[in-house]
């Protein structure tokens, strides 16, 4: 069986900065509050205008330029967000032909915070199937078109971004994806939602909302389980992962989750004070940073763990690299 092998990542973030002094001019919250209870500083916003399919389009261009790779090479395309330009046509489909990906299928995921562990592991079966040779995985939100920037509970955690990583076959024996776990409870369906997103009638705007308490004791939980079984089941454990590169929803939830696996923060990747929650679009941002910082290696071993709405969580167990 091939392993689907991780060999680039590409990102892309909007120009514009939301500071946490900005938000305090628009809604009654203070930097200070908003640093001790999240970890965030500051979120990038799309520019009017700018679309989710344009971030996706630019971090899949990133990624296929590190990787070398043409884009007639690719197979297929899977994009997990939220917030796509429209629910039809897909952000995959508007991104496989902007690159001229004219050998690629394409498709949207929609897994929330959960999004991008959910579609690489769905690349990974195409792969290991030996149905596909070369898919990129995209996660991509524009969370800013549905937040309420006068509910200071969600607007102070929300940014956009995109990141994406081109996933290839490759020697079963090699590095790639060597285990992944997936979790749903819908019994948490109501505590963070997008009321007025789909086809139940709403008779305001479309905007996040969640019960953060809630929320927060049930990602600390799930995380944390899902992080330790997910190396568990491999036969490892929390020191058989060089780095963990969590959801960035809240820096506390993410610190739980290194703890209870033992992990050192050292070992963790954080960059949710420069972007916030970017949804779907967390994890491969901060693998792109991580690349960045010249901490991704041939051979690194990582673990990918996440909760979002729904609610739905995962974990990914991987080693880096062609
Ligand atoms: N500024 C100042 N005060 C605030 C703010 C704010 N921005 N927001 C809330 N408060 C107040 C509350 O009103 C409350 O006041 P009260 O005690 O008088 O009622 C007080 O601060 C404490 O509120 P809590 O909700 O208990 O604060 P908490 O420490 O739980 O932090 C937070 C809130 C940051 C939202 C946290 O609960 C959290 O991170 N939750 C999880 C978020 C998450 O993981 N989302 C999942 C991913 S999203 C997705 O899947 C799309």
């Amino acid at each position: 069986m091939p392993r689907a092998r991780l060999v680039a990542v590409g990102s892309a973030l909007p120009e514009r900065r939301l500071t946490n002094a900005d938000l305090a001019k628009m809604v009654d919250t203070t930097d200070e509050w908003i640093t001790t209870r999240t970890g965030i500083r500051e979120r990038r916003i799309v520019d009017p205008g700018q679309r989710c399919s344009d971030l996706a389009e630019a971090a899949a261009r990133a990624c296929l330029e590190k990787a070398g790779t043409k884009a007639v090479d690719v197979d297929g395309i899977i994009v997990a967000t939220i917030t796509g330009d429209q629910l039809m046509p897909s952000v995959a489909n508007l991104v496989q032909h902007r690159l001229g990906a004219v050998n690629a299928w394409g498709f949207d995921l929609l897994n929330a915070c959960n999004g991008f562990v959910a579609a690489l592991s769905t690349a990974t079966c195409f792969i290991e199937s030996g149905r596909a040779k070369r898919i990129l995985v995209i996660g991509a939100d524009v969370m800013s078109a549905i937040i309420d920037y006068e509910d200071r509970n969600t607007c102070i955690l929300f940014g956009d971004g995109a990141g994406a990583v081109l996933v290839e076959a490759g020697d079963s024996q090699g590095h790639g994806v060597h285990g992944f776990e997936l979790h749903s409870d819908g019994g948490g369906a109501a505590e963070l939602a997008l009321p007025g997103s789909g086809t139940v009638p709403h008779d305001a705007k479309a905007a996040v909302f969640q019960n953060g308490r809630v929320v927060f004791s049930h990602a600390v939980r799930r995380m944390a389980e899902v992080a330790e079984s997910c190396v568990a089941g491999l036969g490892l454990t929390g020191a058989d992962v060089d780095l963990i590169i969590p959801h960035q929803a809240n820096i506390r939830i993410i610190e739980a989750t290194a703890e209870r696996l033992k992990v050192p923060m050292e070992r963790v990747v954080v960059n949710i004070d420069r972007v916030g929650n970017t949804t779907a679009a967390t994890i491969p941002l901060a693998l792109a940073q991580a690349d960045a910082d010249g901490r991704l290696h041939e051979g690194t071993r990582i673990l990918l763990v996440a909760f979002g709405g729904g609610f739905t969580w995962g974990a990914c167990y991987l080693t880096w690299g062609r």
